[in-house]
């Protein structure tokens, strides 16, 4: 059995357009492995695919060992599979802290975040969760931020909310779909200190990104998918030296360094 999630010969075609191509890859645990590719290469179908969100037409999606049913979301908790999304996805009219908190219910229930709604709770539950989402918040340094409503926040406090979310799950694997979009440079920093502390932590990082700066800064692995196939792979050097990466980015011609940095 290998630790962290394995993703093999995964295919998936919307109509007549081929959106995933025989997709092979592998995110092992305790460390970062980068998606990258241009828009519309796949990316966050591949996302969906592995969360459950999407039915594939072909392949497997592994996680410590065990295949996952296609196409059912309510599983992955069970299976310790997080995501965030490209569009931030919290829940508003709640605190930061209930906020982190339905994260570690989740866990407890096996997923079933209905039982939250419906059925009584033990205080003892309760009073779990809750200081185990605080302990979470204070090491991300949100615990200022525990009572504030959570889209009073920030955008870039709002994605580390919904990233502690799923922290609080203890997932195994995490896939983040493109974490870096819209924040401000500010914020980029605890960003990549976040993600880098989940691989720390043993779990195994799927980072979709658009950000070339980011998945440089903090990836062992990057992937690089174009017209939903898998263009090439390795290491951050190998793969911004590789011509058809800057081809599939930029067209024909040189990429300067300013490009591949920003
Ligand atoms: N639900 C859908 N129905 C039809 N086409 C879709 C759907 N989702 C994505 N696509 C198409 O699949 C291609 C890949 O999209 P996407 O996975 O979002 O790429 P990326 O995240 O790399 O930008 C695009 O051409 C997009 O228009
Ligand atoms: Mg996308």
């Amino acid at each position: 059995m290998s630790a962290g999630l394995q993703i093999s010969g995964v295919s998936k075609a919307y109509g007549g357009l081929q959106v995933l191509r025989d997709v092979t890859l592998r995110a092992p645990a305790g460390s970062i492995t980068a998606v990258i590719g241009p828009n519309g290469a796949g990316k966050s179908t591949l996302a969906n695919v592995i969360s459950g969100f999407v039915t594939q037409d072909a392949g497997t999606v592994v996680v410590n060992g065990a295949t996952l049913p296609p196409g059912r979301a309510m599983t992955r908790a069970a299976r310790r599979l997080g995501r965030t999304f490209q569009n931030l996805e919290v829940f508003t009219g709640m605190t930061v802290l209930q906020n982190v908190a339905m994260g570690a219910y989740s866990r407890q229930r096996g997923g079933h975040l209905a039982d939250l709604v419906r059925g009584p709770r033990s205080r003892r539950d309760e009073r779990e969760v809750h200081e185990a989402a605080r302990a979470l918040l204070d090491r991300f340094g949100l615990e200022g931020r525990a009572d504030s409503l959570v889209e009073s926040l920030p955008f870039g406090e709002a994605k580390l909310v919904e990233m502690v979310r799923v922290l609080a799950m203890e997932p195994e694997v995490v896939v983040l779909d493109e974490p870096a979009a819209g924040l401000p440079p500010a914020s980029a920093l605890p960003l990549a200190q976040t993600i880098a502390g989940m691989a720390a932590d043993g779990i195994g990082v799927l980072l979709i990104e658009h950000n070339m700066k980011l998945v440089m800064s903090i990836s062992e692995h990057v992937v690089v998918l174009d017209q939903g196939q898998v263009l090439t792979e390795g290491t951050p050097t190998q793969v911004q030296q590789d011509a058809r990466v800057i081809e599939a980015y930029l067209g024909p011609g040189p990429m300067t360094t300013e490009e591949l940095t920003r």
